[in-house]
Order: C-alpha cells, then sequence, then structure tokens
C-alpha cells in the first residue's frame, strides 16, 4: 500500500502545512477541554515546523497550556546540556519560545547509568500510555530509512529501548560534533510499534532522500527498511520538498 504524499516546491511551504495540521490539532483538544499529545523529532528536517509553531505562538497567540511531547530519540550518553543533546534542541528550538509546561515534556533521559535504562525505558512506555496514546507523532527520516533512531533491522515489535547507532547514522549526525569519535555510539529511541500506535503520523522530508523515499513509499515493507512500516498505518501522510518526491 503506497503512502499518502502531499508534496510542496519547498521546505518552507511543507513546514508551514504541517505545522498548521498540528496547530489544528491542539486547538481542537483546546475547545474540548482536552490534552494533545504529540510525538516530536530532532534533526535539521522538523527545524523551519518548530519555527513555524514559534511565529505561531508569538503572532497569533497559539497556545501550547494543553500540550503534553514525548520525543522520539536521544543520544546515549549524553549530557543534558551538551549542545548536541536533542534535550539541549528541542529546547533551543520550540519549548524555551512557548508556554508549555514543562512537566508536560519528555525527553528520553541520556544521562542515566545503564543499570537505570531498562526500567527508564519501560517508564517512558507507560507514560504515553498514561497520557492516553500519542495523537500526533512528527518524524523525520534518515538516509538508511530510520525513524527515530530505529536503525535497519529494528522489530515491528520494537519498544522504547537502547540502541547501537549505524556506522552511516554516525557519520551523518557528525557534523553535529567536532569529529566522529564524539558522536555517541548508542541512543535512546522509542520503537517502531510505540511509532505505530500514534493516532496520526506525519513524516517530512526535504533535500537529497528521493531514493530512500522511493524506497519507503512504494518499495516493499521490510524491516531492512524501517520507515516502510508506514504502508501500515491507516493515517500517516509524508509531508515532501518536490525534489525528495521526484523518484516516486
Ligand atoms: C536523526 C534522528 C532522526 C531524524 C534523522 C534525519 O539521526 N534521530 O529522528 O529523522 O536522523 O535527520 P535530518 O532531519 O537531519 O536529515
Amino acid at each position: 500500500e503506497k503512502i499518502p504524499c502531499e508534496i510542496f516546491s519547498n521546505a518552507k511551504e511543507g513546514s508551514r502545512y504541517a505545522a498548521k495540521e498540528i496547530a489544528a490539532l491542539i486547538k481542537e483538544k483546546q475547545s474540548k477541554g482536552e490534552k494533545c499529545v504529540l510525538g516530536l523529532a530532532t534533526g535539521s528536517t522538523p527545524i523551519s515546523m518548530y519555527a513555524e509553531l514559534v511565529r505561531m505562538h508569538k503572532e497569533e497567540g497559539l497556545s501550547f497550556r494543553n500540550v503534553i511531547t514525548f520525543n522520539l530519540d536521544e543520544y546515549y550518553p549524553i549530557d543534558k546540556d551538551a549542545y548536541q543533546s536533542y534535550w539541549s534542541f528541542m529546547h533551543r528550538h520550540l519549548f524555551d519560545h512557548i508556554d508549555i509546561d514543562k512537566a508536560n515534556i519528555h525527553i528520553p533521559n541520556g544521562e542515566l547509568p545503564k543499570e537505570a535504562i531498562k526500567a527508564h525505558c519501560m517508564e517512558y512506555e507507560q507514560m504515553i500510555e498514561d497520557a492516553g496514546g500519542i495523537d500526533l507523532q512528527v518524524l523525520g527520516i534518515g538516509n538508511n530509512g530510520h525513524i527515530g533512531f530505529n536503525e535497519p533491522g529494528s522489530s515491528i515489535f520494537s519498544k522504547t529501548r537502547l540502541i547501537n547507532l549505524d556506522n552511516s547514522t554516525r557519520v551523518a549526525n557528525s557534523r553535529e560534533f567536532q569529529n566522529i569519535a564524539k558522536v555517541p555510539r548508542l541512543a535512546l529511541t522509542m520503537g517502531i510499534s510505540t511509532i505505530m500506535k500514534s493516532k496520526r503520523i506525519i513524516l517530512m522530508a526535504w533535500g537529497f532522500k528521493a531514493q530512500i523515499i522511493a524506497k519507503t513509499v512504494e518499495g516493499d515493507v521490510t524491516e531492512q527498511v524501517p520507515a516502510s512500516i508506514l504502508q501500515q498505518h491507516n493515517n500517516c501522510t509524508f509531508v515532501l520538498e518536490e525534489n525528495t518526491a521526484s523518484e516516486l
């Protein structure tokens, strides 16, 4: 089953489209007195979408008081305060600029000792469940088809856990670090099954990802291309830049 795609002339247009849908959901939930549970992603892809949400907060009064967030992943080990941590990324690009209640922010904790990780991952799953599940999950995609940090081979049944980063992912992400040796070898990530339980999924992709997007949208569903499992989600849309959709 092909994944539905919305195609835009550039990343800015696509980001606006995604931000609009998220804002509409937040407001709809607000009008019913309900919480809105968002699953959030990092990487270069969602930066302009977060900028648009911040603009909507500042210029249009969009409030995040009813929003609960769960981030997909975090490097391990890493200090929250490190510039490269996803904790820092999220505060820098979104949380520091909106009216979200800090108690409603959840990001896997890269600071815990190894022996505490298993319990932490189970607790993360439980917190998502206790919040009522994720209403809308934002995703990017890695060049090898990873979502979150679910590298090729990740089971469709996988939950939040500690994983080994692929070498290709460490190389791709080394631009954020001084050099490749400084990129952590491990990460915490929601699992494929955690992601698949979201009620709605928006995956954004811009730039040079046409091949992996074509494989994901139209190719076989396989654990070797983790994002291809999204073909089996009943409410998932890909938001793409024209160039990125060129192999479809
Ligand atoms: C990172 C993140 C993913 C992200 C992907 C693509 O490693 N863990 O959540 O979607 O790789 O990154 P970018 O958006 O910078 O291309």
